[in-house]
C-alpha cells in the first residue's frame, strides 16, 4: 500500500505483468531499472481500455483531434501554456518523435548537443540519424544540477545543429528554472540551433518545483523549439504507444509536416485512447502518485542516511528516478552491477548516462519495495 489512495499490489502480484520491468530478472531479483510505475493504472484510463476491448475497438487510431484537445486542454489547466491544437503532431512515442524530428533537422555528419548525465537513448537516437553527439556535461554546484550555459555557448557557436534538451531532466530529476530556458533560447536563435525538448516527464514534477513548457518561455524558444509530451511517464502507458509533438512557430512547424502522413497510423489506437482519459480525466490520479513519489523521494534520503550513509544522493525535483552516487563505497565504475550480484536489486548503470559512479533507482514503487531495496543493498555492503 502506498501512502495516500494508491493500492499498489504485493510483489507476487506485480510479478506476474509481463513488460520489461517484471521479465528480465528472475524472481529473487527486486527490479527497480525499467521507467515504468508499479502503481495501478488511473480509473478513467483503465475504463476506456476496458471499454475498448469489450467492443472490440482495437483498429487504428482514429484520424480525430481528441487527442490534440486533451493535451492543449491539459497544458493549459496544469502550465498556463496555450497549445495551438492545429501544432500538435501524433507520433507512437517520444523516442520516435524525436528520430523522426531530427531526421527532418540535421544532416548526416552533424553536431547535435546533449548534456550528459542524461537519459541514454538520446546518443542512440543521434546515431540512428548519422549525426555526431556532442557531450556538454551538466554543471553541478552546491544547490544541486544545471545548464552549464557557457559551455553550451561554446558547443552552438562550434556548428551544433541541434540540442536535446531533457526537461525535466532524467536522471538527476533537474526541473529546468525559466532563467536557464529563456537563456537556452536565446542562445539557440543566436547561433541557430534547433532545441528538441523531451518534455515526458513534466507531469511528474513534485511539490516545491514548478514545470516551465520550453515553448512558453520566449518568441526565440518558439522559433527554434519543438516540445514531446505523453502520458506515458506520468500515467505508466509506456507499452500503448502514443506521444504528441507540439510547435508553436512556422519554422519548426515545417519539418513536423514533412513527418510522414502515416505517423498516425504507426501509433497505438489504445494508446491514444488512454492519453485522452490521463490529460482529461487523471488529475487526481496524478495527485495521488505525486504524493507516492514525494513521500518515496524523502523516505531514500531517510533509508540512505541511515542506512548507507556514504552514498550520495540529491532528492530529484521531478519523477520517479533517483541518481545516486555510490563512488565512495567502492564498487567501481559500475557500482548497479555490484549491487545486481551481491544484493539481488536491480538499477540501472550511472555510467550509461554518463555518470561513472553512479546508479539510477526507480523509487515509482512501494514504500515497501523501496525499504526492502535499500535494506538489501545496505546488507550487501
Ligand atoms: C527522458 C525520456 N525520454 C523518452 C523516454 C521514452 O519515451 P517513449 O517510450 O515515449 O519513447 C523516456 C523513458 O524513460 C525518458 O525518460
Amino acid at each position: 500500500m502506498g501512502p495516500g489512495k494508491l493500492p499498489i499490489d504485493p510483489l507476487p502480484e506485480l510479478r506476474k505483468r509481463r513488460s520489461a520491468k517484471w521479465r528480465t530478472f528472475p524472481d529473487d531479483v527486486l527490479p527497480l531499472p525499467v521507467a515504468e510505475m508499479d502503481v495501478p493504472l488511473a480509473t478513467p484510463v483503465a475504463e476506456v481500455l476496458r471499454e475498448a476491448i469489450d467492443r472490440s475497438d482495437t483498429g487504428y487510431a482514429a484520424p480525430t483531434g481528441d487527442l490534440a484537445d486533451a493535451v492543449s486542454g491539459y497544458a493549459l489547466r496544469t502550465w498556463d501554456w496555450k497549445i495551438d491544437t492545429d501544432h500538435v503532431r501524433t507520433v507512437a512515442d517520444v523516442g520516435i518523435g524525436i528520430v523522426e524530428t531530427l531526421r527532418r533537422v540535421v544532416s548526416p555528419g552533424d553536431r547535435v548537443v546533449i548534456s550528459p548525465p542524461v537519459y541514454e537513448p538520446f546518443s542512440w537516437w543521434i546515431r540512428e540519424v548519422g549525426a555526431h553527439t556532442v557531450e556538454v556535461p551538466l554543471a553541478e554546484g552546491p544547490r544541486g544540477w544545471r545548464l552549464d550555459l557557457d559551455a553550451l555557448e561554446r558547443a552552438f557557436a562550434a556548428n551544433a545543429t541541434a540540442y536535446l534538451l531533457c526537461s525535466p531532466h532524467n536522471p538527476v530529476g533537474l526541473v529546468h528554472p525559466r532563467e536557464d530556458l529563456v537563456a537556452l533560447a536565446e542562445l539557440a536563435d543566436k547561433y541557430g540551433v534547433y532545441v528538441l525538448a523531451d518534455e515526458i516527464h513534466a507531469p511528474l514534477v513534485l511539490p516545491g518545483a514548478g514545470f516551465v513548457p520550453f515553448l512558453s518561455v520566449s518568441d526565440a524558444a518558439r522559433r527554434w523549439g519543438f516540445s514531446f509530451l505523453s502520458a506515458s511517464k506520468g500515467w505508466n502507458l509506456a507499452g500503448l504507444k502514443a506521444a504528441t509533438v507540439v510547435t508553436a512557430d512556422p519554422a519548426p512547424r515545417r519539418y513536423v509536416d514533412r513527418l510522414s502522413p502515416h505517423s498516425l497510423y504507426r501509433t497505438g489506437h489504445l494508446g491514444v485512447l488512454a492519453t485522452i482519459a490521463a490529460f482529461n480525466e487523471g488529475d487526481q490520479w496524478l495527485a495521488d502518485v505525486l504524493d507516492l513519489l514525494d513521500h518515496n523521494r524523502r523516505l531514500l534520503d531517510d533509508l540512505l542516511v541511515e542506512l548507507l550513509p556514504a552514498a550520495r544522493y540529491r532528492q530529484p525535483q521531478a519523477g520517479f528516478l533517483a541518481w545516486i552516487d555510490f563512488g565512495a563505497l567502492g564498487w567501481g565504475d559500475d557500482p548497479a552491477e555490484h549491487i545486481l550480484n551481491t544484493a539481488r536489486v536491480a538499477l540501472n548503470s550511472g555510467h550509461r548516462y554518463g555518470g561513472a559512479g553512479f546508479a539510477r533507482l526507480n523509487f515509482g514503487c512501494s514504500p515497501e519495495t523501496l525499504t526492502e531495496a535499500i535494506t538489501r543493498i545496505a546488507a550487501a555492503a
